[in-house]
């Protein structure tokens, strides 16, 4: 049996980090501001928001939460954009994805100071990430699964990493951050994702598997090594009728069977998610320092 990697017993030690962090901050005068812009109502996206805003408060930052409508328009919420840029108090900008349709978000991006986006997604800290500037922003949930993995003493260093999904937000960036060339880098990393072929031998080779495809229960035994370790990024609403809201969550990652064979995983809730947050605040406070 796997052992489990606690996401939020992994936070809660870096929430005592940040903590003592806000405290200098503020005796500098500076209260760490994070503005954090939803356009339309994604139940998914209006749960991570709301989240996003409460931890902002518990640890006493400042807060600004933008909720539009979705029909707001690519011009209006560029407006929003730059008033949050030229805002001094608000240190970090988040723009939740994905937008609505209309939205042209790439282009929303680029309007960001690359100095406030706090999600690393604007390509002056996509570059940095690419160039090992450590002066850049990462984006929040490859920093969370790089924590988990370090903080469970689970050596990066020489492994092969395989990461199903190529995404912007998670598969892309986590590539490049445990192939950098420093302490908690090193790894050999290959990328799979849909179109990959002889998918589940690749997964097999890996020592530690990083799950983000988008796909309920996608990675079973099969793709997985006796004793590799399993990081389940995934999260998914799949109806559940016997469940009081009608959904449950699962990952990317058939659970049950999995932590059968790896070494130790994630579970989902309470893996990677809470990680994520706590990344985010603590781009924030980098945001706020410099
Ligand atoms: N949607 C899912 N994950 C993320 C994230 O890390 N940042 C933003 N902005 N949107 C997301």
């Amino acid at each position: 049996m796997a052992k489990l990697i606690d996401g939020r017993a992994i936070a809660k030690k870096v929430y005592v980090d940040l903590r003592r962090e806000i405290g200098e901050l503020k005796a500098r005068g500076v209260t760490p501001g994070l503005a954090v812009v939803l356009v339309g109502d994604n139940p998914a996206s209006r749960a991570y928001v709301r989240s996003k805003d409460k931890m902002c408060r518990e640890l006493g930052l400042h807060s600004v939460k933008l909720e539009l409508p979705a029909s707001t328009t690519q011009k209006e919420l560029l407006e929003r954009v730059k008033e949050l840029n030229r805002n001094s108090s608000v240190h970090g900008i988040l723009i939740q994805s994905p937008p609505p349709e209309h939205i042209d978000e790439a282009a929303i991006v680029r309007a960001l100071d690359p100095r406030k986006d706090v999600d690393g997604f604007h390509p002056e800290n996509v570059a940095k990430l690419v160039l090992d500037d450590a002066s850049g922003f990462v984006p929040c949930t490859p920093l969370g699964v790089q924590r988990l993995l370090t903080e469970s003493k689970i050596e990066i260093n020489g492994a092969h990493v395989v990461v199903l999904g190529r995404s912007m937000i998670v598969g892309k960036p986590l590539a490049l951050l445990l192939m950098q060339k420093n302490r908690n880098g090193n790894a050999t990393v290959t990328v799979v994702h849909s179109r990959s072929r002889d998918l589940a031998e690749i997964t097999r080779s890996a020592d530690i598997i990083v799950a983000a495809i988008g796909r309920a229960e996608f990675v079973k035994a099969d793709h997985v090594r006796e004793g590799a370790v399993v990081i389940d990024v995934g999260i998914n609403r799949v109806e559940d009728a016997a469940s009081e809201r009608g959904y449950r969550l699962v990952g990317d990652v058939a659970f049950d069977e999995v932590s059968k064979k790896a070494s130790a995983i994630t579970p989902v809730p309470g893996g990677v998610g809470p990680m994520t947050i706590a990344m985010l605040m603590a781009n924030t406070l980098k945001a706020a320092r410099q």
